[in-house]
């Protein structure tokens, strides 16, 4: 009797600025896949493992947070997102999971990148480097008017805004059009979304776009 083949793992990562709703969209997505039968597995970059917490205090909270140069920065967050790789999501994918990230590569090639400045070339060296030959099959970017990200940071901020909350105007209007530039670059795999609409509505049309890759 032929045996029934395991459906192949997918990671979709969910990239945008603070305040783009994602963390929204990926609970309701990751119920939508649960009631397909799928196995779904969701994460968070930085972090998602004991030691990529560890790291993510650092980069966000440590209090000496402000002096840390940028080139420090992407190496943590690209040892944290090597970890994640080879601890949760390679394993995960392998077993055949949905895999739905907040943040990936894409958040580094986009903050340290192109926001803090870093010379592309080993950004995007070092990105590869920590994920291997684990990259998305599909990225959602939810974008939204910088004004509005702001806006919604300042609301949810109920203690003090954490160190990469407090850049200012100039910093998320770069990382607004950073994605919007890769989404340029990479077509077939990054796709915007409009963060501006109903929580149900973009719910609806990322569930049709994921569609395509879990069926
Ligand atoms: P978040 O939990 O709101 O997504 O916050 C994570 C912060 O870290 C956010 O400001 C984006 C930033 N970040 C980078 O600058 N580079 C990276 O590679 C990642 C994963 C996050």
């Amino acid at each position: 009797m032929p045996t029934k083949s395991k459906p192949a793992g997918k990671l979709i990562s969910f990239e945008g600025s603070e305040g783009s709703g994602k963390s929204t969209q990926i609970a309701r997505l990751a119920e939508h896949v649960q009631k397909i039968g799928r196995e779904v597995l969701a994460t968070r970059e930085p972090g998602g493992t004991e030691i990529g917490e560890q790291i993510r205090n650092i980069i966000v909270h440590n209090s000496k947070g402000d002096e840390m140069c940028p080139e420090t920065e992407l190496l943590l967050f690209t040892a944290a997102r090597a970890q994640l790789v080879r601890e949760v999501i390679a394993p995960a994918l392998k077993r055949g999971a949905i895999v739905l990230s907040d943040r990936f590569l894409d958040s580094s090639t986009v903050y340290q990148g192109i926001a803090r400045n870093l010379a592309p070339g080993p950004v995007n060296e070092i990105n590869r480097f920590a994920v291997g030959n684990v990259m998305p099959d599909l990225t959602i970017v939810i974008d939204v008017p910088t004004d509005v990200s702001l806006a919604r940071i300042r609301q949810r901020a109920s203690d003090l805004p954490d160190r990469m909350e407090r850049e200012n105007i100039a910093f998320y209007t770069k990382v607004r059009e950073g994605y919007l530039l890769l989404a340029k670059q990479w077509p077939e795999r990054v796709v915007v979304f409009d963060g501006t609409q109903t929580p149900e509505a973009l719910d609806k049309k990322i569930w049709n776009e994921v569609q395509k890759y879990v069926g």
